[in-house]
């Protein structure tokens, strides 16, 4: 089963769902057979980040695919993202050059600067902190980091950019100054965080939206033991739609997503549960049925770094 398209600000087209791949494992090269599952299953959108660490990896298993004559490069769409010591302007290009080889291949679909927040730091440097473990903030504008941003589509290193993490104010700024526009925002969006209003805000300025975390990020590192569970796989509400449409929860939640406008990209590393989480464009949900699941939103972030939260352009001190 393949994802259908949509059509992006410039015109170039991406599967209305991904395979996210943070987290792949503590061995990068967990993520290559994943890969491998997700080609098999019809995927064509891959979400990855310089950070992830498993970039090559990425690269090799996709170019095994090309090679063994499974899909073509030009059916593929590829999403990197900018880490945060490289906000400079002179260190983007490098950056990309850097994400672009490290898979192997001649560009990317989508360059997002990954957060607004620029750090200190460096290439050997990717979590600058003091010696209380605070993070060592940059001063960079990620206006600034927008122009290096623009210099990656002139040199065809990739074909759109985008932003990541950025609220509203933030994405108005990056439009004041833009010469080659945001195509994509994306956020963590997932039931208990359904972002309508910064979905409207971006879908008004013709930026679309990428959900990420769509199951709530259960295995995220930073979880507590004592936290609530954020992910509404086993709300009532989700459970009595699933058994209506012989659906899991997770594909409830995805299908959700894809039916109010946005472009889930669950992880998964499991072979069955990759198929599972493509295998819903079988079906649609009623807008009764959607408006059920609106009403789960709590405005529940799990992706908020508390180490961050003093950084000039943390942006989640704002509603939206
Ligand atoms: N831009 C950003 O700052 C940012 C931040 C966070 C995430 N992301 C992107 O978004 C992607 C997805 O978010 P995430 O990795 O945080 O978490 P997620 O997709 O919300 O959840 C992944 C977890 O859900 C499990 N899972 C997958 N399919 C399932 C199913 N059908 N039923 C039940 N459980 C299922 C996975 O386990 P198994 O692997 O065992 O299936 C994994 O533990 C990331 O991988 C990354 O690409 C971006």
């Amino acid at each position: 089963m393949a994802a259908p398209t949509i059509t992006l600000s410039n015109v170039q087209k991406i599967p209305v769902l991904g395979l996210g791949t943070w987290q792949g494992g503590d061995d990068p090269s967990s993520v290559e057979q994943a890969i491998r599952d997700a080609v098999d299953a019809g995927y064509r959108h891959f979400d990855c980040a310089f950070i992830y660490g498993n970039e090559k990896e990425i690269g090799k298993a996709i170019r095994e695919k090309i090679d063994e004559g499974v899909v073509k490069r030009e059916d593929l769409f590829i999403t990197t993202k900018l880490w945060n010591v490289f906000h400079k302007r002179e260190d983007v290009v490098p950056a990309c050059i850097k994400s672009v080889k490290n898979f192997g291949l001649d560009y990317v679909d989508l360059y997002l600067v990954h957060w607004p927040m620029a750090f200190t730091g460096n290439a050997d440097c990717l979590w600058p902190v003091d010696k209380d473990g605070n993070p060592l903030c940059g001063d960079e504008d990620y206006l600034d980091t927008w122009r290096g941003m623009e210099e990656c589509v002139k040199l065809g290193l990739t074909k759109s950019i985008g932003l990541s993490n950025f609220n509203s104010q933030q994405i108005q700024r990056v439009l004041s100054v833009a010469t080659i526009k945001p195509v994509m925002n994306q956020i963590e969006c997932h039931p208990r965080l359904n972002q309508k209003k910064l979905q409207k805000f971006c879908a008004e300025r013709g930026i679309a939206i990428t959900a990420y975390s769509p199951f709530g990020s259960p295995l995220r590192p930073w979880a507590k033991p004592d936290e609530p569970q954020v992910s509404a796989l086993e709300s009532p509400e989700i459970l009595k739609l699933g058994k209506k449409y012989g659906k899991t929860p997770a594909q409830i939640i995805l299908r959700y997503l894809i039916d109010i406008g946005t472009i889930p990209i669950p992880k998964s590393s499991s072979k069955e549960r990759i198929e599972q989480n493509i295998s819903i464009f079988d079906f649609k949900l009623t807008p009764e049925e959607i408006a059920s699941i609106d009403a789960l939103d709590r405005g529940m972030r799990v992706v908020a770094p508390e180490l961050f939260m003093k950084h000039k352009d943390y942006p989640f001190n704002i509603e939206f």
